[in-house]
């Protein structure tokens, strides 16, 4: 399997919820292991643990089946669930440009079995393999993203090709709780809260997403050639934008 240039899958990937519930080959599996173990965390000081299970172990709660999840855990630390949105969304990225399908997952729960399986949290599951359909893998189109509009995500002028992939990243039910600052040499990242229902429903998931929208501006930052770092921001932090949280920022040379 190919660790490809991921940025042309961040047009084209989509979550996938119908699967082919045949098993991937133990080859393939231990691959897609091995890509998961070099993983570019945000904070290299937190502990995670990445476990690929079967759906044996996973209470769907109303999900379609698939074949196999990745049962992501996390120390619990400052900054730990946008790093884990930064992380995993890589696997995301990877797994749909290796042919396979692929979806967070925040409503099916563990089973008490895998949950004591690890000293760390348990955070989230991620869903993966072939996809039931294979021509519905990929988006064919940047007009099948439902997404807001740029000028709703961000004021930065002159970085809309950096910004588009922020705007097209998936959130936990879509909501794109996020807002970036900043000009084309840094850009801060910021939670923003959802409508009132959302709220409730994806608060814990809100530094994911955030940390899912950084992955892909790090990615697009890196494919036009320059020298991106995630930093954390002193000012950006005292400066929080119409009351947006401040989560992180991209610095770029
Ligand atoms: C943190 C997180 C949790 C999610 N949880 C679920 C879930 O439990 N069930 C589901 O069907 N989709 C889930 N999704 C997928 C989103 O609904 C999806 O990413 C969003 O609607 C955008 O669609 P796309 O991924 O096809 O671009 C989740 C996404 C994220 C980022």
């Amino acid at each position: 399997m190919e660790k490809t240039e991921f940025y042309s899958y961040i047009f084209k990937r989509k979550s996938i919820r119908n699967y082919d519930l045949t098993p991937i080959d133990d080859v393939t599996l231990k691959e897609i292991s091995e890509y998961l173990n070099s993983l570019k965390p945000i904070y290299d000081d937190i502990k995670t643990e990445l476990k690929i299970v079967s759906h044996d172990h996973v209470k769907r709660r109303m999900m379609k089946e698939a074949p196999h999840y990745i049962a992501v855990f996390s120390e619990v630390k400052k900054g730990y669930l946008t790093n884990i949105g930064y992380m995993l969304q890589q696997a995301d990225l990877f797994l749909s440009a290796n042919g396979f399908g692929s979806c967070w997952q925040g409503i099916p729960a563990p089973t008490s079995e895998l949950l004591n399986s690890s000293s760390l949290e348990f955070i989230i599951f991620i869903a993966f393999g072939k996809p039931k359909d294979p021509g519905s893998l990929h988006r064919t189109s940047i007009s099948e993203f439902k997404r807001k509009p740029l000028g709703e995500i961000t004021d930065i002028t002159g970085a809309d090709e950096l910004l588009e992939v922020a705007r097209i990243a998936p959130s936990a039910t879509n909501s794109q709780p996020w807002f970036f600052t900043g000009n084309k040499g840094i850009i801060h990242a910021y939670s923003v809260k959802p409508g009132f229902i959302k709220r409730f429903m994806v608060k814990k998931y809100i530094p994911i997403d955030v940390g899912i929208a950084i992955c892909h501006l790090k990615i697009a930052a890196e494919h036009f050639g320059k020298k991106a770092e995630i930093v954390f921001d002193k000012t950006a932090k005292m400066n929080n934008h119409k009351g947006h949280e401040y989560i992180a920022s991209l610095k770029m040379e």
